[in-house]
């Protein structure tokens, strides 16, 4: 019998996919001579101020690429020797249903991602218990929710730090060996997500004048993200203070002269994400100041761009960005020296002291739950330097690779402040110069790309002003 459904109707790839997605899993498990059971443990709700009171649901994302089902309550393992795949979970109760409303039950969820087996969650441990006494191994991801924690304590007896220690670097390996590569499915999905962030990014700089208030904007993106997907891949940033990188203060009213910058995206309803980034002048034109540097950042942003191919190390792309800024500041006297060495020796992280994008995917940083270092380094080291320390990818790149290009130009005081104070880098740096940019604020632009075999494609099918004049025509 059809229900009055009052739950989410959940999109799903075909059940194909993710028996095939199990299946790739495993045989690269035993690839690598692991042998086991591997354990995913799906989100539950979680209470904001009280149990009953919770925030946005978000299912786990590796559980969503696995296994597909987003609801709560659900765990799973896959058997990497007997190759069967089991869901744990609970059906509602008649409470649930009356508060809530009716479900498909968990079997009939689990069909259409063609899972082997369905238990009761109480299960679970059971089954975990049996595989420990065994000897067998349980494989497990890292935990970034508490309740992983406490999850797989009560599974294993491990406690937390133990739980850090026994990570499972094969299963971690492994699963985004597999994520990192968008299929043509998940590339559509993404430019649906990209599309709507696009019409987010439209919509602020049509909305953008004075007198409006930074909550205002954040208000009206959030808005359609909401209406043509499942909400945000991430808190909207949207503020006149662009050179403070996540500023999700949105207290300020917009005023004439202000730099808006609007860093949001939009998850689609397969919750994968798009990462967007503009800037606009709150008056109708960008001051010839503003213009000039918003230039280079436009120069740096399409520096990146043209460099993405396969085989290129990202770390490679951001220093020859690092470069340009540093080139294109020195034409204006605030940079000194080779603009080459300026970028290798971090000197220009004053002016950008971020990374120059990331992989994006289920997760707008994606998989940085399980560790940047095999995501975006492929398990080599990350630098502990200020500037190089925040660049999330900088292995060669691949076909298939989903990343953001974001460089931006930012004038944070404090940082020209301590950096002046300690002497750092004067040989690169005029902070005579800098200092009066104190006031100027930040900005960037940010764009969403495929690696392709020979090259990149920009995804999505609408297009975000780019250029001042694009921008500037916008708001008419
Ligand atoms: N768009 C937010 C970030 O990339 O950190
Ligand atoms: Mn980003």
């Amino acid at each position: 019998m059809e229900s009055h459904i009052t739950y989410k109707n959940t999109t799903m790839f075909s059940r194909e996919t993710y028996i095939q997605r199990r299946a790739r899993l495993v045989a690269d498990m035993k690839y690598h001579g692991e042998t086991g059971l591997l354990l995913f443990l799906g989100n539950d709700e979680a209470g904001m101020n009280y149990t009953d009171n919770t925030y946005p649901y978000r299912q786990d994302s590796t559980f969503l690429y696995f296994f597909g089902i987003d609801s709560a309550g659900l765990s799973a393992t896959v058997d990497i020797d007997e190759g069967i795949s089991t869901v744990f979970g609970d059906e509602l109760t008649i409470d649930d249903i009356v508060w809530m409303g009716s479900q498909p039950t968990i079997r009939e969820k689990c069909d259409k991602a063609g899972v082997d087996r369905t238990e009761p969650l109480s299960m679970l441990k059971d089954h975990v218990q049996r595989a420990l006494n065994k000897g067998r191994m349980v494989h497990f991801l890292p935990a970034y929710r508490p309740e992983h924690t406490l999850k797989i304590f009560d599974l294993t007896g491990l406690p937390e730090q133990a739980q850090s220690e026994n990570v499972s670097i094969p299963f971690v390996k492994s699963v985004v060996n597999m994520r990192n590569y968008k299929s043509p499915e998940e590339i559509d999905q993404i430019e649906e997500a990209v599309d709507i962030s696009v019409k987010m990014h439209q919509a602020m700089m049509r909305m953008v004048r004075p007198g409006i208030s930074e909550a205002e904007v954040a208000a009206a993106v959030t808005e359609i993200a909401l209406r043509e997907g499942s909400g945000l891949s991430f808190p909207v940033i949207a503020t006149v203070n662009g050179q403070t990188l996540h500023n999700h203060y949105h207290g300020n009213t917009l005023q004439e002269g202000d730099l808006f910058l609007l860093d949001a995206g939009a998850e689609n309803s397969m919750h994968y994400a798009g990462d967007l980034s503009s800037t606009a002048p709150v008056s109708k034109h960008f001051t010839q100041q503003q213009r000039m540097i918003y230039d280079m950042a436009l120069h740096a942003h399409m520096t990146g761009v043209d460099a993405l191919r396969p085989g290129v190390a990202f770390r490679e792309i951001h220093l020859k960005v690092a470069e340009t800024i540093a080139a294109d500041l020195k034409s204006i006297g605030l940079v000194t020296g080779d603009p080459a060495e300026v970028a290798h020796e971090g000197a220009y992280a004053i002016f950008f002291p971020c990374g120059l994008g990331h992989m994006m995917g289920l997760d707008v940083h994606d998989m940085e739950n399980l560790g940047e270092v095999w995501v975006g380094y492929d398990g080599h080291p990350k630098s502990a330097t200020f500037g190089f320390k925040s660049l999330r990818l900088a292995r060669p790149l691949e076909p298939g690779f989903v990343l953001t290009i974001e460089p931006g130009i930012y004038f944070i005081p404090e940082l020209i402040d301590l950096w002046r104070n300690q002497g750092k880098f004067k040989n690169f740096l005029n902070y005579d110069e800098i200092e009066k940019f104190k006031g100027f604020g930040g900005l960037r632009n940010e764009e969403d790309y495929l690696i392709t075999p020979d090259g990149k494609r920009r995804l999505g099918h609408l297009y975000k002003p780019m250029t001042a004049d694009e921008v500037e025509a916008m708001k008419q």
